[in-house]
């Protein structure tokens, strides 16, 4: 598996990944209206800003077979809102079910570590789902803290944020 970064010219890809590993995560958690609302297009536009006007500090890496067939990423950056005492954040990792539990995880998780420690970065958080388990005991098992836990928009959907501090 290699890791790289991710570029405009991967959007259709990444998108796909995100699509797809997005549903079989969030299908046993969100309303079957949410999950179906959610569109490939939909996902694709949210994509473009994110890979056309790189902000400073972003960085999207992803992981890609030997035959170029990109099976996961990781978006990271400049925490946002300046309320956690953290000053960067992992915004999302996903992947392909298929690939899950082989590792991929982990070194794009390092990946990260690094361009963010790179880039001055002293710490870093991430929100997950309270009832992502799978993703939470992975977090947990790379020495995740729990620091927080809030609604999402004026949904009773909880997610909860664990950080790293000392990078
Ligand atoms: C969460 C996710 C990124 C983890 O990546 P992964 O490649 O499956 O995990 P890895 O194989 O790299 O696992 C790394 C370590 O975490 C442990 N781990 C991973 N998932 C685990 C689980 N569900 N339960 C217990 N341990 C787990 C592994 O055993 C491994 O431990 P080791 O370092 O001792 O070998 C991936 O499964 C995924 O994309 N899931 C779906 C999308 C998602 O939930 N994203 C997060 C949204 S916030």
């Amino acid at each position: 598996m290699n890791i790289r970064i991710g570029e405009i010219k991967d959007i259709k890809q990444l998108a796909t990944v995100h699509y797809e590993s997005w549903i079989s995560t969030y299908k046993g958690i969100f309303s079957k209206e949410t999950i179906e609302k959610r569109t490939y297009e939909t996902v694709l536009e949210q994509w473009r800003p994110r890979l056309e006007n790189k902000a400073v500090n972003y960085q999207c890496f992803l992981a890609e077979t030997a035959k170029g067939e990109i099976v996961a990423f990781a978006e990271c950056g400049k925490e946002r809102t300046e309320k956690y005492g953290v000053d960067g954040e992992l915004y999302t990792i996903y992947m392909l079910e298929a690939y899950q539990g082989k590792g991929i995880g982990k070194s794009l998780f390092y990946e990260v570590v690094e361009f963010l420690k790179e880039k001055g970065f002293q710490s870093f958080m991430l929100w997950v789902l309270k009832d992502n388990h799978s993703a939470r005991r992975f977090y947990e098992k790379l020495g995740g803290e729990l620091i927080a836990e809030k609604l999402i928009g004026d949904t009773d959907i909880v997610e909860v944020a664990y950080s790293w501090k000392n990078l």
